[in-house]
């Protein structure tokens, strides 16, 4: 079984991924829990390339490839082996990142997102994408009390989180069978047990 977390920063990704990892475990369950990009040696060095803030001159192209290229070595790697062994993978991101980030945020023609996300994945999606949805007000509260500084992803402005969250509302109706929007305001427990009963019907289908 495989699922990915989608959303902005802020929204609550980590906290509910490493919560249902946490049970399923509890569960007796083998959990494989990733964050996206990285989780591979080849992977993690891309990742800091593409978080480093010396970097604002990065492409467009430049950056959905390599984010393309991380996640490509991720599932050959890692993801690929561990579903054939049963495992649960959880992602915390996967190629939906990339068509709200680059495709809608940036303003990549779509098709060629399409297409870059296709090769890089083989074909492979979750049954399931919990997108957790958060106003963009919010998000800035939530890291202005954390008080950590921005990466280069996260310097992109209003306007760009605002596109990036209409890409994945977009996507919601695109694929409305495997990605589900949870509104993600409500407190940590709250939003715990919600994702935990939207995926108990996955397991037992
Ligand atoms: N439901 C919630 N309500 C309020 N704050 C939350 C909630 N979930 C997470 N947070 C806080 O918001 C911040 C970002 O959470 P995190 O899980 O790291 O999000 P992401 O991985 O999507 O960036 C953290 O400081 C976390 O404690
Ligand atoms: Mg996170």
């Amino acid at each position: 079984m495989f699922i990915s977390f989608e959303g902005l920063d802020g929204s609550g990704k980590t906290t509910q991924a490493q919560l249902l990892a946490e049970t399923l475990r509890s569960h007796g369950r083998d959990v494989l829990f990733l964050r996206e990009p990285g989780g591979t040696e080849i992977s993690e060095r891309i990742r800091e390339i593409l978080l480093d803030k010396k970097h604002l001159h990065m492409t467009q192209i430049s950056e959905i490839l390599l984010f393309s290229a991380a996640r490509a070595q991720l599932i050959s790697e890692v993801i690929r082996p561990a579903l054939e062994k049963n495992c649960f993978v959880i992602c915390d991101r996967y190629a939906d990142s990339t068509t709200a980030y680059q495709g809608f945020g940036r303003g990549l023609n779509l098709e060629t997102v399409r297409a870059i996300n296709a090769a890089a994945t083989g074909g492979l999606w979750p049954e399931k994408t919990i997108f957790l949805d958060v106003p963009i007000s919010e998000l800035i509260s939530r890291r202005e009390k954390s008080g950590l500084p921005l990466d280069r992803m996260e310097s992109g402005g209003l306007e760009f989180f605002e596109r990036i969250r209409q890409g994945y509302l977009h996507l919601c109706k695109e694929e409305p069978r495997r990605i589900v929007r949870i509104d993600g305001m409500r407190s940590v427990d709250a939003l715990r047990q919600e994702i935990w009963s939207v995926l108990a019907s996955t397991f037992t289908s």
